[in-house]
């Protein structure tokens, strides 16, 4: 069984720091403590309108941490560019909407697909590790592929919501498409990782899907670190997600 990976995502950090405008909190900080307490890399979103992470955090992440940076990024131009420029481990390409609050959706990578291709292969090219922050459905699995990249995330959004809404037969059918995706990718060669919205239950339970080799968690780790600490509250989801894995098969 292949190990589970715990990227941290440090955005909402950076969102508490920018309600006030300088440099406190710290998002590097952040970093460090969650890679101290056992994450396996750092995620982060530069997104186009900058209302968590800068530019500047990119590059003094890129420098300052000792674990792998996972880029999370639109398929524009200028996010290419910066990429190129910081040549992080991984890029996740992200559909963006200038309204949303969070990335509400997977990439329409069927429909997107003669952009994302050359994409993908430009960033491949530069070293970088490509996935495609995906919905759990064969079509965008196969058409990701298609495109070149070697990863995908799954888009666990939409199942956490009906966990958290309690609505059991959603949940159900939601976790069904995330289990039947995570199958499907060993047959395109495709590594699974899998985010967005987990908990520690959720977590738990997704990390029984044997595909999955990494969980990228931000929101929840950072709201329950105003608790009981940044290191405390990755320390505990990585417990969840050793249980969860002791089921898997
Ligand atoms: N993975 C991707 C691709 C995302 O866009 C996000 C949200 O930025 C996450 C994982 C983490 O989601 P959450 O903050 O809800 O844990």
């Amino acid at each position: 069984m292949a190990p589970l990976r715990l990227g941290v995502n440090i955005d909402h950090v950076a969102t508490v720091r920018n309600a006030r405008g300088g440099a406190l909190p710290d998002p590097v900080r952040a970093a460090l403590i969650a890679i101290e307490a056992g994450a396996d890399g750092i995620t982060a979103h530069l997104r186009e309108d900058r209302r968590h992470i800068h530019d500047d955090d990119m590059i003094r992440l890129k420098r300052e941490i000792s674990k792998p940076l996972n880029f999370e990024m639109a398929a524009t131009e200028q996010m290419l560019d910066i990429a190129l420029r910081l040549k992080p481990h991984a890029c996740c390409l992200v559909p963006e909407k200038r309204t949303e609050r969070t990335t509400e959706g997977g990439l329409d990578v069927l429909g997107g697909h003669n952009h994302l291709k050359p994409f993908v292969a430009e960033l491949k090219r530069a070293g970088i590790r490509v996935s495609m922050f995906i919905e759990p459905s064969g079509e965008a699995l196969e058409a990701s592929a298609s495109a070149g990249a070697p990863v995908v995330e799954l888009h666990t959004g939409a199942w956490c919501d009906a966990l958290a809404q309690g609505e059991a037969a959603r949940a159900a059918h939601e976790f069904e498409r995330l289990r039947a995706a995570a199958a499907q990718t060993a047959a395109l060669g495709l590594e699974c990782h899998a985010g967005h919205g987990l908990d520690f239950d959720s977590a738990r339970t997704i990390a029984a899907l044997p595909q999955i080799v990494e969980l990228n968690i931000g929101h929840f780790l950072i709201g329950e670190a105003i608790f009981v600490g940044l290191a405390h509250s990755v320390k505990a989801m990585r417990i969840a997600m050793t249980e969860g894995r002791a089921h898997a098969g």
